[in-house]
């Protein structure tokens, strides 16, 4: 089972979280100063020489550069580069396939690797390069967002988007080690880091009372991007993501109690238009509709709790309700929820919050309460 809260190679403010995953044991390091470090920690674990480092071009400085200088540390290793254009709108097969040809051109054999820095748009794209050049080779992972850090790079998911919808073709496949360097956090945009602030809330509300709590009592340092404050809440979360996916991999059980706020967020991201709204911003609004649902139909999520989560997301600046122009129509928001990858036989199921850090799945909840909700929370007519 993934372990919390162990210190690092002694250092306070480095943290270390283990994933077992069967057969692919890997590790989450966490902290200030790790890019620097990278050659080292990445260097120990290659089997082969040659690496291609797929970056976002809006980490290529100052980050990359730090990456590189530590890499060129390495005796013997070959890196090349590939540059992705920022943005959702090159998780595709054509920057797929130009990662191949790259792969390609610099021979990188079964035993070389591919190093992914960036948000969760480059680690899903170079995670899925990884998974299928030569069947399968090594991904190391260094996360810049705080959405990568505490969900997309623990839990192995790979996807591209296509015109048959987002992330519907990819792999799971699970990198050999994670590198999340807080310092990258500093460049990054006050509404990207509050939209990965709502993945952190979530983790609260689903699975940790005590979390919420703490997200709480020190928003300032949060908000503020207080590095110790960082290193402690994303090794609490990606504990929690490591701990559900060890136990259920393929999403067939657990693993969807992190659903909570995405099948009603996924429909207001997919009616609103992607890029419009950002992931983290439509999971706020689906967080605050879903928790509307579980009260309607009494789980024991109360409105105490409810209140709670709502100044939460206030103080983090994350939108709290669809009354903006051009908000979609609750029918057709709930018409997209059936679309969800997630639907099964039909029917979907939600996982609702039943107190503050308790959730379950498998809720099926009428129409009727799911447009009520909708409309109360702003959703055209
Ligand atoms: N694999 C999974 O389990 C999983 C989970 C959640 C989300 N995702 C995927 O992750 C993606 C969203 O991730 P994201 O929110 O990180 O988006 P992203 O990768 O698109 O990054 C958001 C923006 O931040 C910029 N950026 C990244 N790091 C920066 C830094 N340090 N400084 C300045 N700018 C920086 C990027 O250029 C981009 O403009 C989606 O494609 C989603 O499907 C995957």
């Amino acid at each position: 089972v993934a372990q919390a809260r162990k210190p690092f190679k002694g250092s306070g403010r480095q943290l270390r979280v283990d994933v077992p995953v069967e057969g692919h044991n890997y590790a989450v390091l966490i902290g200030e100063g790790l890019l620097d470090r990278a050659g080292d920690l990445i260097g120990a674990r290659l089997r082969g020489q040659r690496i291609l480092v797929v970056m976002d071009e809006a980490v290529a400085t100052p980050h990359a550069q730090i990456l590189f200088k530590s890499l060129s540390s390495c005796t013997g290793v070959e890196a090349y580069t590939c540059k992705v254009a920022s943005g959702e709108q090159s998780k595709n097969i054509k920057e797929l396939t130009k990662l191949w040809m790259s792969l390609g051109a610099s021979n990188v054999g079964r035993d070389g690797a591919i190093i992914a820095i960036g948000g969760g748009m480059v680690g899903d794209l170079a995670g899925f390069a990884a998974s299928t050049w030569l069947r399968g080779i090594d991904l190391f992972l260094i996360p810049t967002t705080l959405l990568a850090m505490v969900d997309a790079s623990v839990g192995g998911k790979t996807a591209i988007n296509s015109t048959l919808g987002k992330n519907l073709i990819g792999s799971f496949w699970q990198p050999r080690l994670v590198l999340a360097d807080v310092s990258t956090l500093r460049t990054l945009s006050e509404p990207e880091y509050c939209s990965g602030l709502a993945e952190v809330i979530k983790y609260g509300i689903v699975k940790d009372r005590a979390l919420f709590e703490l997200i709480e009592e020190r928003c300032d340092s949060i908000l503020c991007r207080d590095p110790e404050t960082l290193s402690e809440i994303i090794e609490w979360c990606c504990s929690i993501k490591g701990q559900i996916v060890v136990r259920d991999e393929r999403e067939s059980g657990e693993r969807e109690l992190l659903n909570f706020g995405h099948t009603i967020g996924h429909a207001i991201e997919s009616k609103l238009g992607y890029g419009v709204v950002r992931h983290g911003e439509a999971v706020a609004i689906g967080m605050m509709a879903e928790a509307r649902i579980a009260a309607e139909i009494g789980t024991g999520w109360s409105d105490a709790a409810h209140e709670r989560l709502e100044e939460l997301l206030t103080i983090f600046r994350l939108p709290c309700d669809l009354k903006r122009e051009g908000a979609p129509s609750a029918r057709a928001l709930l018409d997209s929820t059936y679309s969800d990858k997630k639907v099964r036989s039909g029917q979907v199921r939600y996982a609702l919050p039943t107190a503050l850090g308790e959730a379950k799945t498998g809720f099926e909840v009428s129409d009727e309460i799911v447009l009520k909700v909708l409309r109360e929370l702003g959703a055209a007519e």
